[in-house]
């Protein structure tokens, strides 16, 4: 049994506490389970991620952003995510490829299509079995973001692109319900939480 399970969502949708709780509660269950994020996860993921999220880096060309996204997710793939799987294990990925097709896609309106066939390469054809949309309002997600302090390159771009990214997400989920389940983000982290489990733990006992 093997699952690869991603959390996607606008930035600020507290997306990292909820999985490293998620994490915790799944390996007191007795599950192997392996928490990363992207971009980063690997060495040479976390230097690309240095480059592509610095905030000094304004001249960056968009098709260069995109490939590195894609180099860190390729290493990612190859080098933690799929040894885990084909181990049986579950891995949980704070962001994947519906993240370029969110922001570099309905963000920047960059072809759908041609960055699908960018995803696959870097991907080698890997898909989540589920996907978390951690849906919030834009406006009070960059808003936790400023007060967190953690304010990276894509968080200061004018607020209709964030706005374009979370209608992404939601044209994305809509297009397949069967992998997707949308959680209200802006409730109370706990309830988020228990909501979270739920699902997973109901998708990891159809499988036993
Ligand atoms: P991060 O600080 O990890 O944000 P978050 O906590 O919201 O996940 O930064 C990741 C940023 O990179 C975030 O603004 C989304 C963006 N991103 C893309 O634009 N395309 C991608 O393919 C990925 C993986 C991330």
């Amino acid at each position: 049994m093997s699952l690869f399970i991603t959390f996607e969502g606008p930035d600020g949708s507290g997306k990292s506490s909820q999985i490293a709780k998620l994490t915790k509660y799944l390996e007191d269950n007795g599950y192997s389970v392996i928490n990363t994020r992207e971009p980063g996860g690997t060495s040479i993921g976390n230097q690309i991620r240095d480059i592509v999220l610095k905030s000094e880096n304004t001249e960056m060309h968009q098709r260069a952003e995109i490939l590195l996204f894609q180099a860190s997710r390729a290493q990612l793939v190859e080098q933690v995510i799929r040894p885990h799987l084909e181990k049986g294990g579950v891995v949980l990925c704070d962001r994947y490829a519906d993240s370029t097709l969110a922001y570099q896609g309905y963000g920047y309106g960059r072809d759908i299509h041609e960055l699908r066939a960018i995803i696959n390469f870097a991907t080698g054809g890997l898909k989540p079995d589920l996907t978390l949309l951690l849906d919030v309002d834009v406006k009070i997600g960059l808003a936790r973001r400023r007060e967190g302090g953690d304010v990276n390159r894509l968080d200061i771009f004018e607020l209709t692109f964030h706005q374009n990214v979370r209608q992404g997400y939601h044209q994305l989920a809509q297009a397949e319900p069967q992998r997707w389940v949308t959680i209200d983000a802006g409730q109370p982290t706990e309830r988020v939480q228990r909501r979270i489990r739920k699902i997973i733990l109901e998708r990891l006992r159809a499988q036993e």
